[in-house]
């Protein structure tokens, strides 16, 4: 496929029918260490979750914090409930893998140049990825849950699989809105 042509169908996909195979995965792992990093550390580390129990843990706590941290039963406005549920279930059908780095912003930093990377090797499988953030004590319970060592942040959790949607058209901001020439 043509590189700019995966840029192009790197889209978000929040619902999947199968997993990537294990060669698959490999592969897109493969791809994602070979991205840049601060003083070429390559101070990432993935976690892949199969497990099916932790899988069902990890997205419980993605719903919750959706819902604003309010856990399951408590009353949140509608459109924030189906929201919450709806990324639940994105986990569904699909691999899992938890990206983290050694604490710090540079590795940070170069932790999503991996994720883009893994992103883009997806499409040039044929499958589709999505993004799942953890803050505001949640990447702290997923921690404790993985038994992640002191000293590592969690940048994401990617979901990999057979897409099971077409997503819908991009809404990106105008044309040069973000373009700048000498001063900003
Ligand atoms: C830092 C970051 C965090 C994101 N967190 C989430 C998330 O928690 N759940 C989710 O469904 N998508 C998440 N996304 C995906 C974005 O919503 C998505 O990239 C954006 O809406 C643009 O759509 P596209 O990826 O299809 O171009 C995240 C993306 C980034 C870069």
């Amino acid at each position: 496929m043509d590189f700019y042509e995966v840029i192009e169908k790197r889209r978000t996909i929040r619902k999947f029918k199968s997993r990537s195979t294990t060669e698959q995965l490999k592969r897109i792992l493969n791809a994602g260490i070979k991205a840049p990093s601060p003083a070429n550390r390559q101070g990432w580390e993935f976690v892949i979750v199969d497990d099916p129990e932790l899988v069902e843990k990890i997205s419980e706590r993605k719903y919750v914090l959706n819902r604003g941290n309010k856990p399951r039963g408590e009353q949140v406005p509608p459109e924030t409930e189906k929201g919450a549920q709806a990324q639940k279930d994105s986990f569904a059908h699909a691999s899992l893998v938890l990206v983290y780095h050694r604490a710090g912003v540079a590795d940070a930093a170069g932790a999503w140049m991996c994720i883009e990377n893994m992103s883009l090797a997806a499409v040039a499988e044929g499958l589709g990825s999505r993004i799942a953030a953890f803050f505001g004590g949640a990447d702290k319970d997923i921690n404790l849950l993985l038994k992640v060592p002191d000293g590592y942040e969690l940048a994401a959790a990617l979901s990999i699989g057979v897409p099971a949607q077409e997503p819908g058209a991009r809404n990106l901001r105008p044309e040069g809105s973000w373009l700048h020439r000498n001063r900003f």
